[in-house]
């Protein structure tokens, strides 16, 4: 199913629901599982199209320089300190800290791309390596910079046209490329998170690559796991995010500012290209800003292509009191669903709880 060139955003049909994933661009919708992967496919290149470029090319190698080691006190854990390389025409490297348990036998690791916001705090090191986890936390912002300057990848790749968003992403994946080379990494039980823009970038990660199993935002909203076509009152809009920082994303995305009803897709469509694999929204009832109302409804819409592909409890979602940040309540809600998901242990807790009344109006169809 090939819809190239894109319309311009004066071709494309204004419509008011969340655009139905199961329609392909012929007008006919999809009947069987086995019609998911051209679909996919498709609405794939068109939202690397719209909102977020598509991803740098991949690089020859990664290669990493262990620069410290050192046991945790009392924690049956380590921690190590890599550089890690990564051969563009440019070379880029990025800091990396993994934190692992003493413990014979593959691991599954949680990346983080937050590090430049401060190593994680000692009692989800803790927590996480207490239950069997590693966790590996990087700079993206050493990838390509938060802020207009052309810098980083931007440098090997002078016409890379993606917004920070897609190069972040990407840098999820050259950790990747490290870790699966580690024996004690389970390659089948690879973790993407991040909080916020970092949360944006982990959902964008686990949609390009198959190698993540499990894609947990956390107060993702605009740009993530939220939803354009429903803003709760005091949610942040496409314009909004534009205004500030407009180099998230790709350029074409500064067309819908204000015509959001022209988009071909809405953000559960993004949500769905993660199925069947796992996937978590972590969010919090007071941030607003990221309207965690919007994510419920991205979450519901998600969820038909879940039950299409006969994977419905693959995806979940968790609310939790309070503001902006990614606390250790989310953390533990993630490991709760990592533990179910890719462990096999009972589900500690509900994650199809939903905090807010379902609207109706948003969108109307259903899983085929
Ligand atoms: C800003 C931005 C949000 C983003 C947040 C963050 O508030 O508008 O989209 O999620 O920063 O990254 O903390």
């Amino acid at each position: 199913m090939e819809l190239r060139p894109f319309p311009t955003v004066d071709e494309l049909p204004v419509q008011k629901e969340l655009p139905d994933p199961f329609l392909r661009a012929d007008g006919k919708r999809i009947a069987s599982p086995r019609e998911w992967k051209s679909l996919r496919e498709h609405w794939l290149a068109l939202i690397l199209h719209y909102q977020y470029g598509e991803l740098p090319p991949k690089p020859r190698t990664v290669r990493a320089e262990r620069t410290d080691e050192k046991t945790l006190p009392d924690l049956n854990a380590v921690r190590a300190e890599y550089r890690l390389y990564i051969e563009t025409p440019i070379p880029l490297s990025t800091r990396l800290l993994l934190f692992r348990p003493r413990r014979r036998g593959r691991l599954p690791v949680i990346v983080d791309g937050d590090l430049g916001w401060g190593e994680p705090k000692r009692d989800i090191v803790e927590e996480a390596t207490r239950r069997g986890y590693a966790l590996a936390f990087f700079d993206r912002t050493q990838i390509a910079p938060d802020s207009p300057e052309r810098k980083g990848i931007y440098e090997a790749y002078p016409d890379y046209e993606g917004g920070r968003l897609a190069a972040w992403a990407w840098g999820y994946h050259r950790v990747i490329d490290f870790l699966l080379t580690l024996p004690e990494v389970h390659f089948r039980r690879i973790v993407a998170t991040g909080h916020s823009r970092g949360g944006k970038t982990a959902l964008l990660a686990g949609v390009t690559d198959e190698r993540i199993a499990l894609t947990a935002p956390n107060n993702s909203g605009c740009g993530g796991a939220g939803c354009y076509r429903y803003q709760a009152p005091g949610s942040e809009t496409i314009a909004d995010i534009l205004r500030n920082i407009p180099y998230w994303f790709h350029p074409r995305f500064q067309q819908f500012v204000g015509r959001v009803e022209r988009l071909p897709f809405d953000q559960h469509i993004v949500k769905a290209l993660v199925a069947p694999r796992a996937q978590l929204s972590t969010e919090a009832l007071a941030d607003l800003w990221a309207n965690p109302e919007g994510t419920q409804i991205t979450y519901l819409a998600a969820r038909e292509v879940y039950r299409f592909l006969r994977a419905e409890n693959r995806i979940g979602i968790w609310f939790r009191e309070g503001e902006h940040e990614h606390s250790p309540a989310d953390w533990q809600a993630l490991l709760d669903f990592a533990d179910w998901q890719l462990l096999g242990k009972a589900p500690a807790r509900a994650f199809d709880r939903l905090a807010f009344a379902q609207r109706e109006e948003v969108y109307s169809w259903r899983a085929p």
